[in-house]
């Protein structure tokens, strides 16, 4: 499936869809829910955070290599500028996350071994598994299991046998593969199990696991990290702020502070209302005060979106997606016919006033909801 992004203007997309409808194809069609900005100005880390939060939203978050390369493409010059995480020195700050760029930790003492996870005489922030799991040294070298979304020759899961450091591991499964494997849902699965039980003895193998102090300026806990390891060694110096190294891909890095750089802001499209409206209600409120009612294309729109419907009141939240009878046919309110679809099992009822609603907690699927029900709902900017 392809993918286009174009403006936001109505205009535009309808002309763009008419064309790739022309050709057949189901494409996305994309009016990006946030937008990098480049600041050539130079400031330290907290003068370029205070900058970015009052001009935009605040300083850039990264959630994926997707993001990554948007926040380079907006770039206007090969140097190094500032990003909005940085580090809270003190061991007590380190949390867990999965490698997989979506997926949540969640604390589950049933997973680990007995006294694990338990540090050593270093801090032992990644994760092997044999039956259960322990933390361990990211330097050490252990095979591991890369997830494949694509489903690879079939097969989600591909084990690989030859040992190196966590962080090798990353790059490997990232590269050829989608992440290491990450989640319970991935790790406890069938197919999983079968993976590791093929091995005799079992093997200590890496998951995507690891735990680090490093924050989002926000206060969003996206995982996705993208150190350039021949340049950052967590752990051997103090250099509290990240920033991203321009000339070597992107890459990042750690510098003091109070250096002086250009940065990043991000620019947030998406508004979440907090009042109950009914989706009708919702829609109108989205046009007249904003741009409109938010839908979802892809599964990066879906994280983003989901990252904001968290913080509602209700236990849905309205999308931009109806179901005509006229037409027998799901679409988004921006004219798109529904390529992607994360409806929750049970969730899809074709029925003529029924609109379309995600749920605030658990897996954020969709749900259909009766036209009288009221909900928070999610604009997007201008
Ligand atoms: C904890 O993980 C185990 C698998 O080891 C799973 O069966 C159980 O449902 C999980 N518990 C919670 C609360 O997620
Ligand atoms: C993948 O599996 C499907 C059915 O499960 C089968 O029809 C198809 O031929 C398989 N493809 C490959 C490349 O093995
Ligand atoms: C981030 O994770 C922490 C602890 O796991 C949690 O308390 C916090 O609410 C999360 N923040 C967001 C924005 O989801
Ligand atoms: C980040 O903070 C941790 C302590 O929480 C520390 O061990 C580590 O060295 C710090 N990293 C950098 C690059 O300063
Ligand atoms: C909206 O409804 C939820 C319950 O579904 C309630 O907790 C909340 O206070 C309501 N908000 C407003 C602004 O009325
Ligand atoms: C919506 O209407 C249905 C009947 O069509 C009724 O059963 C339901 O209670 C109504 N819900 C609300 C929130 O008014």
């Amino acid at each position: 499936m392809k993918e286009k992004s174009f403006s936001c203007d109505r205009a535009t997309m309808q002309w763009s869809l008419f064309l790739l409808l022309l050709m057949g194809q189901c494409v996305f069609i994309t009016c990006q829910l946030y937008e990098y900005h480049f600041i050539k100005e130079q400031m330290s880390w907290d003068e370029a955070r205070a900058y970015c939060r009052e001009k935009y939203t605040d300083l850039a978050k990264v959630f994926d290599l997707t993001d990554m390369r948007r926040l380079q493409d907006s770039a206007q010059s090969q140097t190094e500028a500032w990003i909005g995480l940085y580090n809270i020195t003190g061991g007590a700050n380190r949390r867990w996350h999965w490698s997989l760029p979506g997926k949540e930790y969640t604390e589950n003492k049933t997973c680990w071994r007995d006294g694990e996870p338990n540090d050593g005489a270093y801090p032992e922030n990644c994760v092997r598994k044999k039956d259960k799991w322990a933390d361990y040294s990211c330097t050490s070298k252990f095979p591991f299991i890369c997830y494949d979304e694509m489903m690879k020759d079939n097969k989600t899961f591909h084990l690989i046998e030859t040992s190196v450091t966590w962080t090798q591991a990353q790059n490997y499964c990232r590269q050829h593969h989608t992440d290491l494997a990450s989640g319970l849902d991935q790790i406890y699965s069938e197919e999983f199990k079968k993976l590791l039980n093929s091995k005799d003895p079992k093997v200590n193998l890496w998951i995507g696991l690891f735990r680090d102090s490093w924050r989002w300026s926000d206060g969003s806990n996206f995982s996705f990290r993208y150190w350039d390891m021949n340049l950052f060694n967590d752990g051997l110096n103090n250099r509290k702020c990240a920033t991203t190294l321009l000339e070597r891909s992107g890459r990042w890095s750690s510098a003091g502070c109070d250096q002086r750089k250009p940065f990043f802001c991000y620019d947030d499209k998406l508004i979440l209302i907090r009042e109950n409206k009914t989706w009708e209600e919702a829609l109108n409120y989205c046009r007249q005060k904003h741009h409109d009612l938010v839908s979802i294309s892809n599964p990066h729109q879906q994280r983003w979106v989901q990252e904001r419907a968290k913080k509602a009141s209700t236990p849905f939240v309205w999308l931009g997606l109806r179901y005509s009878c006229t037409l027998d046919l799901w679409f988004l309110i921006n004219d798109n016919r529904v390529c992607y679809e994360r409806w929750a099992s049970g969730g899809k009822t074709e029925d003529c006033s029924t609109y379309v609603a995600m749920t605030t907690g658990g897996q954020h699927e969709w749900v259909s909801q009766k036209k009288n029900e009221t909900f928070n709902f999610i604009c997007i900017k201008h």
